[in-house]
């Protein structure tokens, strides 16, 4: 993440390896610019796990007179194409509209490991633009599709719709309204985000699939301590209710800090303290495990993946278990 002093805008290094294309929108009464990023995956790819690595290649966009996109679905019989629309640099606090690099590292492990994600119902935390939910929700029964305020999960809808024809018969990603911040994250909000998000927030119908949730996502969540906390809090809340897993990808950034006159690593040593905590909150009827998992699996994306970027997963058991 690069941040520019001056104007306090923050740039994923992930788009300095794309070809994209821009294209302005109108969202209600909001004229958005975006850029359009394509990526190409080999259908072989999807079926033999690990053993025909094909990098998906970011490719250049087609739009037509009206300046729409032109969704090509298979420009060959067996290439697979996944438009995503994205801003290119912004605030800090609009960083989900950008694609992250954890993001195409958390792709990469689902391709790799799909058939453990195969016809599971998965809840993605903090998915931006939703690049690792679409991923997912090429293997998934069903996706819940997760983030804060309606500027992001209109954009994470349109990619959604986008990318549909990826998805099996019969399974759906679906954009909801989830925040870190609020005690209940499935009640309607009551701030002023309530009568924007309105479409999005959770449905009484959504109860039988969130309480077969068995898989989280979350990439590139680790960035601010507050939020870290909330995080934090969210993941207990929602692990502690049945057993599940969840995949959490990152880049640790070292940043030289005032504080300790040093470079150091603020975000990840407070991710790595919240860990200890969260395994201390285990009792005789949940148990939270954490490991990192090795980073050695195929590179389908193109993106740097230097050793920085991390992925790791984090277990609660559930019943009688030896604390
Ligand atoms: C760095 S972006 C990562 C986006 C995406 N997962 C990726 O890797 O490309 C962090 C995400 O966390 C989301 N986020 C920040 N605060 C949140 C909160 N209180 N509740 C839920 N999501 C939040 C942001 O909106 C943003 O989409």
């Amino acid at each position: 993440m690069d941040q520019d002093e001056d104007t306090q805008e923050v740039l994923s290094d992930v788009h300095v390896h794309m070809t994209h294309t821009v294209i302005t929108h109108t969202y209600s009464d909001t004229t958005n610019t975006v850029a359009v990023s394509r990526f190409y995956l080999k259908d072989k790819t999807l079926n033999e796990k690990g053993n025909n690595v094909n990098r998906l290649q970011s490719a250049h966009i087609e739009v037509d007179d009206d300046g729409d996109l032109d969704v090509t679905r298979k420009p060959s019989e067996d290439v697979v194409a996944i438009t995503i629309e994205h801003a290119l640099q912004t605030k800090l606090e609009d960083v989900g509209k950008q694609v992250w690099q954890g993001c195409l590292l958390l792709a990469d492990f689902i391709i790799h490991n799909q058939s453990d994600f195969s016809n599971a119902t998965i809840l993605d935390l903090g998915a931006g633009v939703g690049l690792t939910s679409i991923i997912a929700g090429m293997f998934a029964r069903k996706v819940f599709l997760t983030d804060v305020g309606a500027a992001i999960l209109n954009m994470a809808e349109k990619n959604v719709a986008l990318n549909q024809h990826l998805f099996p018969h019969g399974s759906s990603v679906c954009v909801r309204h989830l925040d870190w911040q609020q005690a209940n994250p499935f009640t309607p909000t009551e701030d002023g985000h309530s009568n924007d998000t309105s479409i999005y927030q959770f449905k009484e119908t959504d109860q039988p699939d969130l309480l077969d949730v068995t898989i989280m996502l979350a990439a590139e969540v680790i960035y601010d301590l507050d939020l870290t906390e909330s995080f934090f809090r969210t993941i207990l809340n929602l692990m502690s209710t049945s057993p599940k897993t969840l995949y959490i990808s990152l880049e640790k950034r070292i940043v030289f800090t005032t504080h300790d006159l040093d470079v150091a690593s603020p975000a990840y040593e407070h991710f790595c303290d919240c860990l200890d905590e969260l395994v201390k909150r285990s009792d005789d009827q949940c148990a939270f495990e954490y490991s990192c998992i090795p980073c050695d699996f195929p590179q389908f994306f193109n993106y740097n993946r230097t050793k920085e970027l991390e992925l790791w997963k984090i277990v609660s058991r559930h019943g009688k278990t030896d604390k």
